[in-house]
């Protein structure tokens, strides 16, 4: 370890974009930044969601400011980048955390899930990471994080396009890490993977699994370590690679989920 000790992880005059900001993963995430310096713009669809995360932001006396944004717009990322463009000049860090789940199967029906999960959960973060790299190439130093899942790693029966969609996130951050390693940048993008995690989102996933292995208690055993993870477990991790102390690590996708995939 380096430094005081104090400070161990301090995003003072850094600028912080991060979708999905309005709930879950992506509001812990966004007072994370905001608990060490961070100055963090909150986008997501939900207006009035990611105008109470800037709000609880400011009230603990942090800097945020809220926008709305459809991740899965390319001209509004386009807009985005010009809008930070206009009014910071620079951008640090890019957290893509929007993501929605859609239970699905492999047959005809998947056409009804199919696109919808990858324009959130791939092109999302795609157009994400383009629009950050815009800002951060010309100066040459930046950190982005992307929110994959630990359902990336394996084969998924009920959820088959979602389990694809956060493999495709972990490749695409492998390979931007790559080109702009080898551009020479201090550039590093990695993913995290979590496990269940308290959120409205997995709710609503528990609830269709209790309903088809017969309870709550029979859930949690085969989908978590006896416990969903908070979502500022997760932050806190999005927080580390954020910042300078994860200066060795790019390309890395993390997982997150206390062995629920071992
Ligand atoms: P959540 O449903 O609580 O929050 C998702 C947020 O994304 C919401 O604020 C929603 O408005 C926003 N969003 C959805 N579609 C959007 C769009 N098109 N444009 C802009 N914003 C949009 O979900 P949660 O659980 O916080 O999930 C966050 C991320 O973590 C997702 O990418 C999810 O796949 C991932 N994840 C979640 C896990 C869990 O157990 N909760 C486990 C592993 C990964």
């Amino acid at each position: 370890m380096t430094g005081d000790g104090v400070n161990w992880i301090d995003l003072s005059g850094r600028l912080a974009a991060v979708t999905g900001g309005a709930a879950g993963i992506g509001r812990a995430t966004a007072l994370g930044l905001a608990a060490v310096g961070a100055e963090v713009l909150v986008l997501d669809r939900d207006e009035a969601g990611a105008q109470a995360t800037a709000d609880a932001i400011r009230a603990s006396g942090g800097s945020a400011t809220a926008r709305v944004l459809d991740v899965t717009d390319h001209v509004a990322w386009v807009e985005i980048g010009q809008w930070i463009s206009g009014q910071w000049g620079h951008l640090e860090i890019l957290v893509n955390c929007a993501g929605i789940a859609r239970f699905d199967r492999v047959d005809d029906s998947i056409v009804d899930t199919y696109r919808d999960v990858f324009a959130v959960n791939v092109d999302g973060p795609l157009w994400g990471m383009a629009m950050a790299l815009g800002l951060m190439r010309p100066v040459g130093r930046g950190a982005i994080v992307n929110v994959s899942s630990t359902a990336s790693l394996k084969g998924n029966p009920a959820m088959a396009s979602y389990g694809a969609s956060k493999a495709a996130v972990v490749h695409f951050t492998r390979s931007a890490a790559l080109e702009v390693n080898r551009s020479g940048l201090d550039i590093r993008i990695n993913a995290v993977m979590p496990g269940f995690t308290d959120t409205a989102m997995a709710q609503a996933v528990h609830d269709r699994f209790d309903e088809k292995l017969g309870g709550h208690a029979a859930t949690m055993a085969v989908f978590s370590s006896g416990r969903a993870a908070d979502p500022s477990e997760i932050a806190d991790l999005i927080v580390y690679l954020s910042s300078d102390r994860a200066s060795f690590i790019s390309g890395s996708a993390i997982a997150i989920d206390r062995a629920q995939g071992a």
